[in-house]
């Protein structure tokens, strides 16, 4: 008994972030010390994956629960979440039961994101774990904002330092307007929170290129045109494909990433296949 889940491995993914963590199953008791361990592992490699597990929603919740406060989502953006469903569990799908869809974003492309950073109590974890994946497609992109903040050319690094972004909350991933929300005629007004460019980490406290949505947003104290195009050379920079790890999905899959210093993206795939996987985010606070 006490040696559950003490056998565990952190395998780097060899890339910019990633690495999986071997020998851990989610239903067994987890002491603090394998916690640490995780929590360590997690700080270092920004994403980890934990491959294998069977896992109700009351143990994912029990997970994410030890690395903070849990958001309680909604699902206001695709008509409310299935009744039934764990006030803190999301169901992120492409599957429509009774003429309604049970999850959020579709079977489209999701662009370049971190989650909830339109709000001023952002988001640090996200867990996304597998129940159904498409035979191809779906997969999802994480780089590495720790490195896109060290490596940022001189003029981009004078133009961001000591500036904050507007993070546009009336637009969804997908490119739709969120619901709730109306078309923005001009970003420098958008709703959505402000948060500096470079943001430091709270746990690590090293710094991060931090801007919420790719495509969406505007830098304070620039024109429309300006932060566009500053922006647009931003972005270009940190999703440069030495700073990307590629997540290919398997049922059973659990990832956890940090929101703090990791954006993401998801690819398109078969809008007949199912996809279905649950998320739980921990606040920032
Ligand atoms: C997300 O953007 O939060 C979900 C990513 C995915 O569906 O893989």
């Amino acid at each position: 008994m006490a040696m559950r889940n003490k056998g565990l491995e952190i395998v780097p993914s060899g890339k910019a972030l990633g690495a999986d963590v071997r020998g851990l199953d989610l239903n067994e008791a987890m002491d603090g010390e394998v916690f640490g361990r995780i929590l360590d592992a997690w700080h270092r490699h920004l994403v980890l994956r934990i491959r294998g597990q069977n896992i109700d929603d009351d143990a994912l919740v029990a997970f994410a629960q030890r690395f903070g406060r849990l958001h309680s989502a909604a699902g206001e953006e695709y008509g409310g979440k299935p009744r039934g469903l764990h006030d803190a569990v999301e169901l992120i799908s492409n599957i429509v039961e009774k003429g309604r869809p049970i999850g959020a974003l579709g079977a489209g492309e999701a662009t370049w994101h971190t989650d909830m950073s339109m709000f001023e109590v952002t988001a640090s974890a996200t867990m996304l774990y597998a129940e159904e994946i498409p035979a191809t497609g779906g997969n999802t992109y994480f780089t590495n904002l720790y490195r896109a903040h060290d490596t940022l050319p001189e003029d981009l690094r004078r133009l961001v330092e000591k500036r904050r972004s507007l993070h546009d909350a009336a637009y969804l991933a997908t490119g739709g307007v969120r619901g709730g929300y109306e078309a923005v005629a001009d970003k420098s007004q958008g709703p959505g929170a402000r948060h500096p460019i470079v943001k430091v980490h709270s746990s690590t406290g090293r710094k991060a290129l931090y801007l919420g949505r790719m495509g969406f947003g505007y830098i304070e104290g620039l024109s429309v045109e300006e932060s566009d195009e500053a922006l647009a050379a931003l972005w270009a920079h940190m999703t440069r494909p030495e700073f990307v790890w590629e997540q290919v999905w398997e049922t059973g899959d659990l990832i956890i990433w940090d929101n703090r210093c990791v954006a993401h993206a998801r690819g398109a795939f078969d809008p007949s296949a199912r996809r279905l996987m649950r998320r739980v985010t921990v606040m920032d606070d």
